[in-house]
């Protein structure tokens, strides 16, 4: 039967950021720091990538390292299609970054007693107590991290701040359904005026009116059957921003981890690249070191490169993974330094002290996003990206380890800037058009919606994965259309739930990823295709835009 449901309450918000992870964290306290911020997040907090990092935050802060170094490693890790310019711009703010991070109350690792480096900040003693750690492709020690859980550290203590802050509200369980744009389909000038929320508690729907938009609602790695992502990672802000008119680029650019812990219980457990930074050798499962049969830089080349070898002894093997080895540190050090991954190995019955690890590839980073200049700014007026949602060309083909967290603060920080310097001329839209509802009604048949999500995952995990080809692509279009329409038909007609726009946004992503892996014709970084295998001499960043689909 057809039901009827009240129609939506509205409220104002100055700037109101969908996403508490590291970038809508850090920019909800830049921000407070001159106006009034409500933070949006589905579920807890805690339920983004950023509790779950592991490695750390590249930044140049030892005097034997330059900026200049970590610059052409994120280029050459890149493959050709770093923005230098961007590259250039996050690279030199790093250190500011760790500083704020430390003023914030983040615990980062110490060096042991006795020992210290050439700290690379004016103030000498600011980093030279820290530990720097390691990882693929970068070519000097520039990590700094907080043993082998970061992102907890980091979370902990922004999440803290942000709660005491009397400008910040904070709203959990609260999901961001779609933005409300003035301006029709074609017109040059639209403007983001708010957003419609969905109360998970309640079921009820809002009007939320904000002078200004920040997505900061992470990545899209559940797009795959396998991923170190946490449950949210389905791309919504991706997807909104496309519905929204914006243009979003080299979606095709997702990267797969190449150690994540294999073991029938352990769901999506990451074992960090901190290890091989530390000397952890891959093997295969008679004992074999294969990684420097692949690359000189043996199991600290980058991370498409190294994923390529795991999935490709894999299969030639036929063996379901591969072991990370770091039984030659001594168990003090393990002890210290990968306590987390110690804890959670141990609960599996695997001693890592003694024993190698059993690991696969698994979705990690979407490396394309929501397009975004230098301050964060989207195609739409009033309407900003941070964080792995956001393309700002610092990624190219291929993300170098630990340079997202770097990504999340340095463009937190940029955007919270542009928007001050916006605030006093953007004004509320006066009369935000209200959610209906009235012509939806229960759902009994949720069944569909998780048939839906498991099919899309599979399909995309067999089909676009780390080796692809264009049969494959095309099978994969073909079905993805399939499900966005019964998606869209379902969405209609039913009333909406958090795993409902889920997999709606899920499918629109899906769904731009392969659009955008058969647009490229040749093998770059991430995407590597069977029928392309060389690089093209020319290659540009793959960008789709809403007005032309
Ligand atoms: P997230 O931290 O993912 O937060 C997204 C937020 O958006 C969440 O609060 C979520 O609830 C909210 N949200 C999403 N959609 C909606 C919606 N519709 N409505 C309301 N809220 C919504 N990078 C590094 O640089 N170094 C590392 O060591 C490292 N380790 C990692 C380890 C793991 C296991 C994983 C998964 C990633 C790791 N990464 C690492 C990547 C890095 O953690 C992420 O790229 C980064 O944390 C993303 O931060 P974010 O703020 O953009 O998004
Ligand atoms: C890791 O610790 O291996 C993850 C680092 C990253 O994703 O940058």
């Amino acid at each position: 039967m057809k039901k009827t449901y009240s129609s939506s309450a509205y409220s104002n918000h100055d700037v109101l950021v969908i996403g508490g992870g590291a970038a809508g964290l850090s920019l909800a306290l830049k921000i407070a720091e001159f106006t009034k911020v409500t933070i949006l997040s589905k579920s807890s907090l805690r339920q983004g990538s950023t509790y779950y990092a592991q490695g750390g935050i590249a930044a140049v802060l030892d005097m034997q390292d330059s900026e200049i170094s970590h610059v052409e490693d994120t280029l050459l890790a890149g493959a050709g299609l770093c923005h230098r310019d961007i590259v250039e711009y996050a690279v030199s703010r790093g250190p500011e970054c760790i500083e704020w991070l430390m003023h914030q109350g983040v615990q980062f690792s110490l060096l042991d007693k006795g020992h210290k480096h050439e700290s690379a900040s004016n103030n000498a003693s600011t980093f030279s107590d820290f530990h720097l750690t390691q990882e693929g492709g970068h070519s000097h020690r520039r990590v700094i991290h907080a043993a082998d859980a970061t992102g907890k550290a980091i979370f902990k203590s922004l999440s803290e701040k942000v709660l005491a802050n009397t400008n910040i509200r904070v709203l959990t369980n609260t999901v961001a359904i779609d933005l409300i744009i003035s301006g029709k389909p074609g017109d040059k000038d639209k403007r983001c005026t708010g957003a419609y929320i969905l109360d998970e508690n309640t079921g009820a729907i809002s009007t939320y009116n904000a002078r200004f938009v920040v997505l900061a609602t992470g990545g899209a790695s559940k797009a795959y059957l396998y991923t170190s992502n946490p449950d949210g990672a389905s791309g919504d802000g991706i997807a909104m921003a496309w519905r929204a008119g914006c243009r979003v680029a080299n979606l095709e650019f997702n990267q797969f981890h190449p150690t994540c812990l294999y073991h029938p219980h352990a769901k999506s457990f990451l074992i960090t690249e901190a290890i091989r930074g530390e000397g952890g050798i891959l093997r295969l499962p008679d004992g074999h070191r294969f990684m420097p049969a692949y690359d000189k830089r043996a199991e600290l080349a980058p991370r498409d490169i190294v994923a390529r070898a795991i999935d490709s002894e894999m299969k030639r093997l036929g063996c379901n993974c591969v072991f990370l080895d770091i039984t030659h540190k001594s168990p003090e050090f393990i002890q210290e330094h990968f306590p987390g991954i110690l804890k959670k190995c141990l609960k599996y019955g695997i001693d890592i002290r003694t024993e190698q690890i059993p690991v696969v590839p698994a979705a990690h980073y979407s490396c394309g996003g929501i397009m975004v200049d230098k301050d964060g700014k989207t195609d739409v007026t009033n309407l900003y990206a941070i964080g792995e949602t956001s393309f700002t060309g610092l990624h190219g083909a291929n993300r170098m380890a630990s340079n997202s967290l770097l990504e999340c603060f340095v463009f937190a920080f940029s955007a919270a800037e542009h928007i001050q310097q916006k605030l006093d001329t953007t004004k509320f839209n006066a009369k935000p058009p209200i959610w209906d509802e009235s012509r939806v009604t229960d759902s009994d048949e949720d069944v569909v919606i998780s048939h839906n999500w498991e099919e899309i995952r599979r399909l995309m995990w067999d089909y676009v994965g780390i080796v692809r080809t264009d049969k494959r692509l095309r099978r994969a279009a073909n079905r993805i259309e399939l499900l966005k329409h019964e998606i869209q038909e379902y969405y209609g007609n039913y009333k909406i739930s958090t795993n409902l726009l889920e997999l709606r946004n899920l499918a629109l992503v899906a769904e731009l990823i392969i659009r955008s892996a058969i647009h490229r014709k040749e093998s770059r970084g991430l995407h590597f295709t069977l029928d392309y295998p060389n690089q093209l001499e020319n290659s540009t960043d793959t960008i789709l835009d809403p007005e032309n689909s």
